[in-house]
């Protein structure tokens, strides 16, 4: 199964603040939703809270939390205590692909973990709370890029940047 990142993130890394999104950018949401559906989606807890606690539809939604019997309310999710037991849980759907989809926390964890980013550079300056590591150009080559203009749905122009693995990292050292 590969494992893929996808994210949408400032200039300065930037990707949420509150617990919330810092943009509403149609077109990233149209390139989210097709690239995701109908595959496992795993996230965070505080990401899951700002989607309002409800499952994303047409996806396998997968939330960590290391609360001690974790529920997320709604039995179309499945909770796990660890990204390594959510990628199990990823594996066993038969999958060709799953998505970490945030935020801050598990992409930190997961960038070394993952085969592609689908990176969403947003080009703005802005403030934030949540960030999205810098990738390491050593470990990931951008392989495709596609810049998209502002207009008047879009406050930002943006780019659509996909990053293949290029070093394998050993399991222990991630
Ligand atoms: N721009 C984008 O593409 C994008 C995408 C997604 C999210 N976001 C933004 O990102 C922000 C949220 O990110 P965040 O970093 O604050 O939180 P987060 O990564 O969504 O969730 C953090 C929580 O996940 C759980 N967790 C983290 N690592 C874990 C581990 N190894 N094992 C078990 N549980 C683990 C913990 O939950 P417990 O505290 O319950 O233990 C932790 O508090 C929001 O502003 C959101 O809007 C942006």
């Amino acid at each position: 199964m590969k494992l893929s990142i996808i994210v949408a993130a400032s200039l300065n890394h930037a990707i949420g603040k509150n617990n919330q999104m810092l943009w509403n950018l149609p077109e990233d949401m149209r390139f989210f939703k097709n690239t995701t559906w109908g595959l496992p989606l795993i996230m965070g807890r505080k990401t899951f809270e700002a989607l309002g606690n409800k499952p994303l539809p047409g996806r396998f939604n997968i939330v960590i939390s290391r609360r001690p019997g974790y529920k997320a309310g709604n039995p179309e999710v499945q909770e796990a205590d660890s990204l390594f037991q959510a990628i199990d849980l990823a594996k066993k759907m038969d999958a060709k692909e799953a998505f970490i989809g945030g935020g801050g926390q598990i992409y930190k964890e997961s960038l070394l973990l993952c085969d592609t980013i689908y990176m969403t550079r947003v080009f703005a300056t802005l403030e934030g709370d949540a960030f999205f590591p810098v990738i390491p150009q050593d470990v990931f080559q951008m392989t495709y890029s596609k810049k998209v203009p502002a207009d008047e749905k879009h406050a930002y122009a943006m780019e659509f940047q996909t990053w293949t693995k290029i070093k394998s990292i050993p399991e222990h050292s991630v």
